[in-house]
């Protein structure tokens, strides 16, 4: 049984600068990454830049520069928001790179030796913002006049010889899958939607272009260049190393785990995408996950509002776990949320400070005060040292479900049940009184209490790398023991602690 995890990100439009949108996709891979790797799995987590098409070239010239310019300063932007943010990718791919054109190039060779690809013409409606083809039914008319995707985005009538690729013969098929593999696409919503997009019929999708020049070029037709969705999509392949597909990266890593994307990049990877690899021989992804979408302060994202958030500001105001942690703790994940300063706040100073930050800040300072920076020795545990230790111990089976399942949000809900009960637990055993009546039980208390503050940080570490890694150097805890398999491992008495310090700031108005 091979124990590999591969999981991917969307790679990301080059035509601007990266904003919050982009950095929670990849957060969320990280976290799945993270969690993966300290559960012994060989993780390879890609992230990368999609830097062809008429949208990329239209920005370039828009900046007077050339196109391979101007995309080599934008990837660069998100290569260092991705450190930034303390991502662990394996691979950042850039579609530009030549191990990316040979893919292309091959994938398309598959699909024209196949039979799958035939020379046409488009005419009908193209919008260059989604770098997508749009049916007449999928459109209104603006205020303007101006015709929009149900996207929002305008589109364009454009009429050019075209490569099609034969889409329409692959519906029974990708019906059968999806009925297959009922876990393919999550949540279960979205899952619905692409079916009746498909049941509604498929027509033949165009595949290359003619009428601009940045893209990867059609093999034996250099007129025409590859869409940019079907030479972006490769990029998942390309990074295992296709065409070489009978190499052990290729072999141990495709299929790939999970595609994470938005919702708004799904019907690219869970209709087109299965359709290409399948008619390329190659199998599908396991799932295609899709997200929701953030708005700002009840307002919708956009340029033209002025309301982009950019994840740098943010984690310099409040500080980079804080915003890790928020992410993925506001909004259960798939569903859209909104980001708002008062809701950032309020889970910074309620659950980060008061609730985990001074979980470890009471029980930290009382051991270096009333035990000598030691790890006390445990007496005899009573009932209720054996529930929170249980209570802690639960959380490995409850994490792994919630995160095969990418409910992020309960995750940390569970976390934060015996973050809770640890304080209560500090409240009813009251060690400080225990000091002068009973020292060898509040040894036991305190011994129970370092103990679950170990299991919860290793268990955060995923979300809060940072913090986690703090607290568990202030326990004295090895970089080697920080996995999940070390859950069980108890703190050795006496061994000595690092002076306590405060992890989990409050945010000061
Ligand atoms: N280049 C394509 C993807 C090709 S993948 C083979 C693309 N790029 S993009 O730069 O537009 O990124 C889109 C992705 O960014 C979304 O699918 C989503 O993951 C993320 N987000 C962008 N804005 C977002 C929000 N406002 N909220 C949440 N995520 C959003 O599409």
């Amino acid at each position: 049984m091979s124990n590999t995890y591969y999981v991917t990100t969307p790679i990301y439009y080059v035509n601007d600068a990266p904003h919050i949108g982009h950095a929670y996709t990849t957060l969320a891979c990280d976290v799945l990454a993270r969690f993966k790797r300290m559960d012994g799995y060989d993780v390879k987590f890609l992230t990368g830049t999609d830097e062809h098409g008429q949208k990329v070239e239209k920005s370039a010239s828009a900046a007077c520069m050339e196109p391979q310019q101007f995309t080599d300063n934008v990837s660069q932007n998100f290569r260092d928001l991705a450190e930034f943010m303390n991502f662990t990718h394996d691979d950042f791919i850039r579609t530009t790179e030549p191990r990316h054109k040979a893919a292309c190039q091959a994938i398309w060779k598959r699909l024209f030796d196949a039979g799958d690809i035939y020379l046409g013409s488009y005419e009908g409606w193209y919008a260059v913002r989604d770098e997508a083809f749009y049916g007449e039914g999928e459109l209104t008319t603006g205020p303007d006049g101006k015709r929009i995707a149900s996207s929002g985005a305008e589109v364009e009538w454009i009429q050019e010889p075209s490569y099609f690729f034969r889409l329409s013969a692959w519906e029974d098929r990708l019906l059968q899958f999806y009925n297959d593999n009922p876990n393919f696409i999550l949540p279960r919503t979205r899952r619905n939607e692409v079916i009746s997009f498909v049941k509604g019929g498929l027509q033949d999708l165009s595949v290359s272009r003619t009428t601009f020049k940045w893209g990867v070029p059609v093999p034996s037709d250099d007129a025409h260049i590859v869409y940019v969705w079907l030479d972006a999509l490769t990029n998942y392949i390309t990074a295992i190393g296709f065409p070489e597909t009978e190499a052990d990266s290729f072999t141990q890593y495709w299929p790939a785990d999970l595609h994470m994307v938005g919702k708004d990049i799904l019907r690219f990877h869970a209709v087109y995408w299965p359709a290409f690899l399948m008619a390329a021989g190659l199998e599908p992804p396991k799932r295609i996950f899709a997200h929701g979408w953030w708005t700002n302060e009840g307002q919708k994202i956009s340029k033209s509002v002025g309301n982009v958030i950019d994840p740098i500001e943010l984690v310099n105001k409040y500080g980079l776990d804080q915003v890790r942690y928020f992410l993925l703790r506001e909004v259960p994940f798939g569903n859209d949320g909104d980001f708002s300063q008062q809701a950032m706040v309020n889970r910074m100073n309620g659950e980060l400070a008061n609730d985990y930050g001074n979980l470890a800040q009471r029980v930290l300072s009382m051991i270096a005060k009333d035990c000598d920076r030691q790890v006390p020795a445990p007496g005899k545990f009573t009932v209720d040292d054996e529930n929170l230790l249980a209570q802690a111990m639960a959380l490995e089976e409850a994490l792994r479900e919630r995160m095969d399942a990418l409910a992020f949000h309960e995750c940390l809900e569970v976390i934060w049940r015996v973050i809770r009960a640890a304080n209560a637990y500090v409240d009813a055993q009251a060690p400080w009184k225990l000091r002068k009546e009973d020292p060898k039980r509040m040894g036991t208390v305190l011994y129970v209490l370092a103990d679950t503050i170990r299991q919860l940080a290793i268990l955060t570490q995923p979300f809060m790398p940072d913090a986690s890694a703090k607290l568990l150097n202030q326990l004295g805890v090895g970089d080697k023991d920080r996995t999940i398999s070390s859950l069980s491992l108890r703190l050795i008495p006496h061994s000595a602690l690092l002076a306590p310090q405060g992890v989990f700031p409050r945010f000061q108005e």
